[in-house]
């Protein structure tokens, strides 16, 4: 396909990742290139994915199933359904143009969140972001996560209650988030830091998002088994909520 035809086949759909597919041809992303960048950097930027195998569950346009890709990591296994599917969005479409126009070669596997661990293998990383918040029942899929990830766990999510000490969520029955009935959940750092010690995590990190603050979370969760350089590898503003 030559640039033209590129760039014709990307106005056809929506885009909610900004991937750069060729130099100069980036994907109209909700997600602009400045909260990629900021988003890849903070999550991905101090690992060494050299050989490592990863699994992106909700990767959508699979803005960071590529990144993984290019940062070295050996197998990556993007997976999703709610996008992949839904008529207005053809995100399976733009995942597979985006690895076309690329030239990388991730797997991919109709898979939607409530269906794992659905035999698969751990993952050394597994990256369940921007998912959570918008799982009615998201308890389950946490603790299908301890059983997914060898490694290291990088979650994001929106978040709410933060003034509350305990761990809490607030739920959203209808569309008071943003206007997306999608949206169920704003737990708090409390919350996310219980449920993870409970799937099998033993040491949770935390920071809040490079773009937007508070209002959302990052969290890097390890499993017993993860090797010392990923267990060391996170840099302030990264911080302790358990004991090491
Ligand atoms: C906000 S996007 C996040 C995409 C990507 N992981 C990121 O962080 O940029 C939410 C993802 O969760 C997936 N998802 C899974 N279950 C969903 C559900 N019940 N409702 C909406 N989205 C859902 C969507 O298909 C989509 O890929």
């Amino acid at each position: 396909m030559d640039d033209e035809a590129l760039r014709a086949a990307i106005a056809r759909h929506f885009w909610f990742h900004s991937i750069e597919l060729r130099p100069g041809i980036v994907t109209p992303g909700l997600k602009t290139p400045e909260i990629m960048h900021a988003e890849e950097e903070a999550l991905l930027g101090s690992f060494d994915l050299s050989g490592l195998s990863v699994l992106d569950i909700g990767a959508w346009n699979g803005g960071f199933t590529l990144a993984a890709l290019r940062r070295g990591a050996g197998r990556v296994l993007a997976t999703d359904s709610f996008t992949w599917d839904a008529p207005h969005f053809r995100g399976r479409e733009t995942f597979d143009l985006a690895c076309a126009a690329s030239g990388l070669r991730p797997e991919a596997r109709h898979l939607d969140p409530t269906e794992l661990p659905a035999g698969l293998d751990p993952f050394d990383l597994v990256l369940f972001l921007g998912v959570f918040y918008h799982l009615r029942d998201p308890i389950p899929v946490v603790d299908a996560l301890g059983q997914v990830t060898r490694q290291v766990l990088l979650l994001e999510t929106h978040q709410d209650a933060l003034e509350e000490k305990r761990p809490a969520m607030i739920f959203y029955p209808g569309d008071e988030l943003v206007g997306d009935a999608t949206n169920w959940w704003g737990p708090n750092p409390p919350l996310i830091l219980h449920l993870l010690l409970q799937a099998g995590f033993d040491r949770v990190l935390y920071r809040p998002h490079p773009v937007f603050g508070r209002s959302r979370g990052l969290y890097a969760a390890f499993r017993p088994r993860a090797s010392p350089a990923l267990r060391e590898a996170l840099p302030a503003p990264w911080t302790e909520m358990s004991p090491a």
